[in-house]
Parts: structure tokens; sequence; C-alpha cells
């Protein structure tokens, strides 16, 4: 049994572990650590992995990725996944102001998530981006009055919670009854009736996503029928669907998991599409951990060697503000030396960060060959790593990099202590 993902953009090569043509230990002591490494080679193999089963063999297009920057949102891996014609799946206006600065087309955004603000509501709407994913009537609602008072039709569409178990973490399950996500199966035809009542909503469209970190492709079977039915029914009703999202979710191999391959998972999803007679659906992916978690590492060093009665500890200069998967979620991430040391004997280590809480760790009983001073990769961070980190302890967040082929580019400096209270103040005396 393998401990280690499949990974395509980083490998060892003379007992030294490389982002492509650049060592690890060489990016350590240019940038220093903690250092979030992304491959661009990964982050653009993934994407055409998809787009090789969303354009047809004539050059037409079944389908398009909408990119879900929540997994990681830095400006340089937008501007990579834009270039490539990556559309955009946002959640807030923070997330859409950060996509349109790295060049995606608001054309190509949808916007989810259940609590849209007024104010969020206004920019998507100013920027014209293609449509609104809604989760409620309220939201609904609000949306056909905001859109009214600029004179602008929104296009919507009505996130379907389809009830299916997606066999994943509870925390990262979204398509159950229990979840707080999308509108009940039962009460979707009423909903996008009422929405068709509506004069600034425009329907277009039929979403749903039912987790993340999916590793089978029968939850998605069984929801995809499911949102099917609906669109018949709809049909039936006099309400023409234009495309179906069918959300993100698609997990990796953080360990020895074995989700289906992306060209495969897609494609099996829009052959099924257009063996049930959907075909003129145009077809939409928000897939985020599958683009990018394979294509980042966590970069660290090690502090102290820590033995005790029951444990030792590896105290790294990464910590859970860094990477908050473990705490979290109790996350996996199989972590490896960056220099192979045979000379230093194996020991079980736990791995863990200078935080004032137990909760901090990053891997627990892993074997190392390792000593104080030397570099260790947290691997499969680059997705939900950079973008839950947190200033915890007054921590500044960690620099990113992205490597091409034998070029590093520091897409993100390390935060100083000084920006970190730059925006307090104290009382006046
Ligand atoms: N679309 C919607 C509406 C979503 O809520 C999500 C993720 C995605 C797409 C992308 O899902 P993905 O392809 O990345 O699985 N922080 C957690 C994951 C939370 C996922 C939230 N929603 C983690 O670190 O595992």
């Amino acid at each position: 049994m393998s401990l280690f993902p499949k990974l395509n953009g980083f490998f060892i090569r003379h007992d030294l572990w490389h982002a492509e043509e650049v060592s690890l230990a060489t990016i350590a002591e240019q940038f220093g650590t903690p250092t979030y490494v992304y491959s661009k080679k990964a982050l653009t193999d993934a994407f055409n992995a998809y787009e090789t089963a969303c354009i047809r063999t004539d050059g037409s297009r079944r389908a398009r990725v909408h990119y879900a920057m929540k997994a990681n949102s830095n400006l340089a891996i937008l501007n990579v996944f834009a270039k490539l014609g990556s559309g955009f799946d946002i959640v807030s206006a923070g997330e859409l102001a950060r996509v349109l600065a790295a060049g995606g087309s608001a054309d190509k955004i949808v916007f989810s998530g259940v609590g849209k603000s007024k104010v969020e509501m206004i920019a998507a709407l100013q920027a014209g981006v293609k449509c609104f994913n809604l989760e409620s009537i309220p939201e609904l609602t609000r949306l056909n009055e905001v859109a009214g008072s600029l004179g602008i039709k929104a296009r919507i569409s009505i996130r379907v919670n389809p009830d299916v178990d997606p066999k994943t973490h509870p925390y990262i399950s979204t398509g159950l009854k229990g979840n707080k996500f999308g509108i009940a199966y039962d009460d979707v035809i009423a909903t996008y009736q009422a929405a068709s009542t509506m004069p600034f909503c425009e329907i277009v469209g039929i979403d749903c996503h039912i987790g993340s970190q999916i590793t089978e492709i029968s939850p998605y079977m069984d929801a995809l029928d499911r949102v099917l039915h609906l669109i018949s029914t709809l049909d039936a009703a006099g309400i023409k669907i234009r495309h179906l999202d069918i959300g993100g979710g698609l997990g990796i191999s953080y360990t020895n998991e074995t989700p289906p391959a992306i060209t495969e998972f897609a494609n099996t999803l829009l052959d099924h599409i257009e063996e049930k007679g959907f075909g003129h659906l145009e077809v939409l992916f928000e897939p985020g951990r599958s683009l990018v978690g394979n294509a980042g590492l966590l970069l660290t060093t090690i502090e102290y060697l820590k033995p005790g009665e029951t444990k030792n500890f590896c105290i790294v200069d990464a910590a859970m503000n860094d990477l908050m998967r473990p705490a979290m979620y109790e996350a996996y991430h199989a972590i490896v030396a960056v220099k192979n040391k045979s000379s230093v004997p194996e020991v079980m280590y736990d791995i863990v960060g200078p935080i004032c809480e137990s909760g901090d760790w990053l891997g627990r009983d892993r074997s190392l060959k390792v000593e104080p001073g030397e570099h260790l990769a947290i691997l499969s961070a680059g997705a939900y790593g950079f973008t839950m980190s947190s200033n915890y302890n007054t921590r500044g967040r960690a620099a990113e990099v992205m490597v091409d082929g034998s070029k590093v580019h520091l897409i993100r400096e390390r935060e100083t202590i000084q920006s970190l209270f730059a925006n307090e103040k104290v009382l006046p005396a």
C-alpha cells in the first residue's frame, strides 16, 4: 500500500525532491519557509485533462470548466486557468474582484453560495456574470429586487439538493437533506415556477453540487439522473433549461485513494447526458481540488526534534494556520523529507507546528530520517491550503511560488509582521 499520492510536476531526482526542474532545497533557501510551491505543468495538465473530455473531436465544445476558485485563489493560478480558457465558480464579491483582476471574464463566471448579500449581488450584476446559482426563495426574491433596482435582468439557476450520499467526510458533503445547501428535491419545480414569475430573473440553468473529495462516480450518476428528471419535468411545464452545472467534488489521491481519472470521470458524465437525450444542454463542471490539489505542496523547515516517552515530535515552522486540513478534518497529507538522508536512523514522529494548541499537527506517526534544519514537503496541499490559512498566533501567512520549468516565480510575498496589525487602532487616550 503506497502512502504517497501519484504526482505530476513533483518528483525525486538524485535523492532530492524537485518541483519540475528546481530542487525544493533551492526554493527553501531562496524564499524561506513555510512556502507553498505550485507546479505550472501540473495545473495545466489537470485543466487539459478536463478539456480533453469537454471538447469533441470536431473541435466543438460540449462542456466548460468553471474552476471553483475557493480551492486556491492566488492571482497567478487564476491567470494560468483564465489563459487556458477556464470559466470560474465564485462565492463572494472578494472572489469576483480577484478573478477579474486575474484576467477572468465575467461572462464565464457562475456565482454560488447560500448567503449572497445585496452588495455582492450588485457587484456581480454590474460585472455581468453568466449566472447566479440560487439556493432559496428569499435569495431569489432579493435578487429579483436588486436586479430590478438596477434595471438589469439576472440570469439564474436553482441549486438542487438531490439528497444523495457522496460518501465523503461529513463536513464536506453538501447534497444530503440535512445540509444547508440547495433547494430540497421536492421543492425544485415550485421554486422554478416562482422564479418564472419574477420579471428581473431569467431562468437559464440548473445546478447541483453534492460534496467534495468524492472518489467514486456512482453518487454523481445518481445525482445526475435526478437532475435530468427535473429538467424533463420543467420542460413539460414550459420552463426551458439551457445549461446543466454538475458542480465540482472529484477527489484526488492523498495516499492510496483511487478516484477516477479526470478525463474518464468527465467523459462518463457527458456520455450519460447525451445517451439520455440531453446532448443539447450546455454542461458546466465546477472542479476545485482536482485541478490544484496535487499541483501544490507546502515546504517547511524542521526547527526541533523532541523525543518523548510515548511520542517523538518533529516541530516544524509551518502550522495549522498555514494548513488547516489536518486539524479541521483529520485530513491525511503525505509528508516527505526533501533530502533523503540514508545516514540518519528512521524514527516515527508526529509532525507538529509551533502553535499553542494540541490540534496543531500536520501529520501523525510518520517515519522519517531527518535532522533539524532540514526541509519537509507536505504534499497534496494545493487545494484548500493557502486559501484556508489564517494569522492565528500573529503568524504571517506563507509565501507562494510557482515553478515553470527551471524558473521559480514568487506569486505571493510572505506577509510581514507589521502588516498583520496595520489596520488596528488602540482607543484614544
Ligand atoms: N462548487 C461548489 C458549489 C462548492 O461548494 C465547491 C466546494 C466546489 C464547487 C469545488 O469542490 P471541489 O472540486 O474542490 O471538491 N475545505 C474542504 C473542502 C470544501 C469544499 C467546499 N465546496 C477541504 O479542505 O477538504
